[in-house]
């Protein structure tokens, strides 16, 4: 590094010119130095910046963490304009080829992809804590009839907390371990008895003897038959699924995670969070309103009135268009393969045919085209989970099985980061300052 080129910088310490910006402040034309490394500058860098000693300092507004980097993480790569989806490295392409969803949860939770010894401990400890405690059984049964699955799968994982308080020791890794475990293994389990709840059916415990999504099948439909077998097909299809659904970085419902484990509460309680969040329309909703969209445009005559509705500002192409994804999202490619394996054991829904005509016209056109609006993940799922026989309600919760693994992983590893601090966002006060108290017979 070179002497003559080291400047003060607005913190106080030293930058070089080279991986630094200059930023001349207008109001005292004072000019600082703010470090760049990996691209970023810290918003702490700016406090410096101050108009009088007893100035607070200049913040960053960033509402929506739009440009905001709020940790430093390792589990998951996107590259939005390239289309790159990668769990640890390994292209989500490869791993829905040649993985598992199991698999997939150790190599977020660990960190590498398991040898053998180490993936059949895993399946052997995932396997046998997926069971609940049959006070959580009753806990569900006092629900209605009615009762929304995702509100049901929100507090009964957020119960979990209290039959596992020995989780809250977040220093002990065995600890940590076992709470990473038992989540993987029993949100499945949670899921189906919210479902057989809305039916009103019995629950189904959970089969040892079957594969992560076979035990998953046989919980929600298992009816008289001594054993439930579940096809094979479907089994891996929804495998790919959850491989798919399993992580996005900091999507809003893991930074809901990041955010309430930051005040190092158990991670139970911090996984419910993401729960909370995930349930919200604008996240893990939008798969419910493809279908929602299909069964009103209706037939696929219907698509060229619909489109130009959409151009014309009247509607919104549900399941087009991404944040990030400024490309096809890498998953959505991997999704619409999986459609025709399961329309072999499901038979087709006749929705199928407006979807793929609707994303071909959508294709062709200027509008979409122009604004890099293509499928994203949810534009097919809604289709499969609908010929699972599943009714919307569930939807959400197919999503929440699977990303549990990543909000768990990304749990671990804010909980292991020493940069970690408990997350408290500044803000720009608006409101009225310094009144004095009126009382209301004055008011
Ligand atoms: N249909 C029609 N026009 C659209 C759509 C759409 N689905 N999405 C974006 N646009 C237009 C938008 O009107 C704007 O046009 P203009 O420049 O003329 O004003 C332009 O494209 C840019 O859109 P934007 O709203 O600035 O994009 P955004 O990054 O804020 O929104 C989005 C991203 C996902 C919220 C949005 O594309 C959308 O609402 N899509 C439909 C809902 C959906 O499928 N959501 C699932 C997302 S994937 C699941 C997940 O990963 O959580």
């Amino acid at each position: 590094m070179n002497e003559e080129t080291k400047q003060e910088r607005a913190d106080g310490g030293v930058a070089t010119a080279q991986d630094s910006l200059s930023v001349t402040d207008n109001r005292t034309g004072e000019s600082y130095e703010v470090e760049i490394t990996e691209g970023t500058a810290k918003a702490m860098d700016f406090r410096g910046i101050k108009v009088s000693e007893d100035d607070f300092g200049l913040m960053t507004y960033d509402p929506a963490f739009t440009n905001t980097a709020h940790c430093r993480s390792s589990v998951c790569f996107v590259d939005g304009e390239a289309g790159i989806l990668e769990y640890r490295g390994y292209p989500i392409e490869q791993l829905c080829e040649q993985s598992t969803y199991l698999e997939v949860a150790y190599l977020l939770v660990k960190g590498e992809l398991p040898n053998a010894v180490q993936l059949s401990d895993w399946t052997h400890d995932i396997t046998h804590h997926t069971y609940v405690h049959e006070n959580i059984k009753k806990f569900v049964e006092g629900f209605r009839y009615d009762a929304h699955p995702m509100g049901m799968l929100l507090a009964t994982v957020g119960a979990m907390s209290t039959f596992y308080p020995e989780a809250k020791d977040i220093e002990d890794a065995n600890e940590r371990y076992w709470a990473a475990v038992r989540m993987i293994a029993k949100v499945p389990t949670l899921a189906a008895f919210a479902f057989r709840h809305n039916l009103g059916l019995p629950y189904i415990y959970p089969d040892n003897d079957l594969s992560y999504p076979g035990n998953f099948l046989s919980m929600m439909f298992k009816m008289t038959e001594v054993s439930y077998e579940p096809d094979p097909r479907i089994e891996r299809a929804l495998d790919v699924l959850w491989i798919l659904h399993a992580d996005h970085e900091q999507n809003c419902s893991t930074n809901a995670v990041r955010g309430v484990g930051s005040s190092q509460v158990d991670p139970y309680s911090a996984v419910a969070a993401g729960v909370a969040a995930l349930y919200g329309p604008l996240h893990g909703g939008a798969n419910e309103a493809v279908l929602r969209m299909l069964d009103r445009i209706e037939t696929v005559e219907n698509i060229p009135g619909f489109l130009d509705g959409v151009k014309n500002g009247d509607e919104r192409l549900m399941g087009f268009g991404h944040r990030v994804y400024k490309n096809y999202d890498p998953r959505a490619r991997v999704i619409k393969k999986n459609v025709d394996e399961v329309f072999e054991v499901t038979g087709k829904n006749p929705k199928l045919d407006i979807a793929t005509e609707l994303e071909k016209r959508a294709l062709d056109d200027d509008y979409f085209t122009e604004r890099k609006l293509y499928p994203n993940v949810d534009f097919y799922s809604g289709l499969i989970y609908e010929a699972l026989n599943l009714p919307t309600d569930m939807f959400t919760v197919m999503f929440a099985i699977p990303r549990t693994s990543g909000w768990v992983a990304q749990w671990l590893e804010m909980v292991q980061d020493e940069e970690t601090k408990i997350a408290r966002p500044r803000q720009i006060y608006t409101g009225e300052r310094e009144r004095d108290y009126v009382a209301i017979e004055e008011r």
